[in-house]
């Protein structure tokens, strides 16, 4: 199924909702996955409790009853892909104290605008990146799991949901494009970041449309060189308000957009002060809307959702959100299962052990 038909049953979904018929309201993602409800995007892994991005996050994330598995790409310097949030490793890995100082690079990381001095993974291999333990970066969270497990490669994660015993979706962002594609490493070997992460994919059977296998970035350029190059689902993350003309604009080569939360509903000094009208104005252009990022601690929710995560997950719910990138997923995964059991005529909710 191409693009036009996904944004079509997305539009109808939304409708469907809209006249209030049905609540808690389904949802026709476009992909294969089962689910009609808003989809539980795990962030990272389960990165709530877990060192983000390592095996541990991402097996729980698994057990959790997570739709979808971010992972956050980087390229390796034998040309793989790693998941980790920036290629430069030592706040969230221990991998000084494996490395000597004399494998740290300078680049000018083009896409941040400026020079990094650290472990790049794109100076290490795949099998000397797990070997590193990966640790936690907020110091509000358990630190308890640091420097156990390992860094993953892509087609390890791949290897890893194939293997439960319900489908699962992989939502991938292609982190500094611009850099990375600027490296010798890439240019020499005549290729791209994109090409690179499509050939692992392609080697997995991930080329319809309809796969569970969205692709994102704030790049809008890296998401347009994907479209010329595969049907799989795109999705453009953007931080700052957008227009009508920029969802459209969007809709030529997306399924859908990736706000923060703050463009759904807006907070000021903890309290809210406005529901937007971002999502039924992306519906209305056909696009889905994957929100971010969600999570448990006090410090990241508004003093009306009275300290439960419970209420803000349901403020996205009632304003139509498609799919949350949450830190918790077995959070969200609970108050889902309490709000679609009431109606429940199957058992999609696969808590498996897988
Ligand atoms: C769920 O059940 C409630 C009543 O308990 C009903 O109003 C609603 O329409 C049902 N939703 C679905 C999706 O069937
Ligand atoms: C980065 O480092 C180079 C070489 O030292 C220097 O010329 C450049 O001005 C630096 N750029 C920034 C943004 O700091
Ligand atoms: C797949 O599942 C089996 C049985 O639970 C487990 O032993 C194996 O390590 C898993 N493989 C991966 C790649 O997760
Ligand atoms: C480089 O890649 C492009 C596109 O994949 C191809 O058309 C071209 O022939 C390649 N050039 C070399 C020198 O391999």
């Amino acid at each position: 199924m191409g693009p036009n038909i996904y944004l079509a049953s997305v539009l109808f979904s939304f409708l469907f909702v809209a006249n209030g018929a049905v609540f808690p309201p389904e949802f026709d993602h476009g992909v294969d996955l089962p689910t009609t409800r808003p989809l539980i995007i795990a962030h990272r892994g389960d990165s709530g409790v877990y060192p983000e991005h390592s095996t541990m996050a991402y097996r729980s994330a698994i057990d959790a009853g997570s739709d979808v598995i971010e992972c956050d790409m980087c390229l390796t310097a034998d040309l793989h892909v790693i998941c980790s949030h920036e290629s430069w490793l030592e706040d969230s890995t221990n991998v000084g104290e494996l490395f000597p100082e004399s494998r740290k690079s300078t680049y000018f990381v083009i896409d941040q605008l400026s020079n990094i001095t650290d472990f790049f993974t794109v100076d290490f291999t795949l099998a000397e990146l797990t070997q590193i333990r990966r640790r936690q970066t907020k110091s509000i969270r358990d630190p308890n799991h640091d420097d156990l497990y390992p860094m993953v490669g892509l087609d390890q994660l791949i290897q890893m949901i194939r293997n439960a015993s319900r489908p699962i979706g992989l939502h991938l962002e292609t982190k500094d494009p611009n850099w990375v594609n600027s490296l010798d490493m890439v240019t020499s070997a005549n290729t791209t970041f994109e090409d690179v992460v499509l050939t692992v994919l392609d080697r997995h059977g991930y080329t319809d449309g309809r796969d569970p296998v969205f692709l994102q970035s704030f790049n809008a350029d890296s998401l347009k060189y994907f479209r010329s190059r595969t049907d799989l689902p795109i999705i453009q993350l953007q931080a700052t308000p957008m227009s009508d003309e920029r969802l459209q604009e969007i809709s030529g080569y997306a399924v859908g957009i990736g706000p923060p939360r703050e463009l759904i509903v807006v907070v000021i000094n903890d309290q809210i002060v406005e529901k937007t009208d971002l999502i039924a104005r992306a519906h209305s252009t056909g696009l889905a809307v994957h929100a971010w990022t969600l999570r448990n601690e006090d410090k990241y929710l508004a003093w009306d959702y009275g300290q439960d995560p419970r209420n803000e997950y349901r403020d996205f719910l009632e304003l139509g959100t498609d799919g949350i990138f949450t830190d918790h997923p077995r959070t969200y995964k609970n108050f889902l299962d309490a709000v679609y059991s009431c109606n429940k005529t199957d058992d999609a909710s696969g808590i498996d052990g897988s």
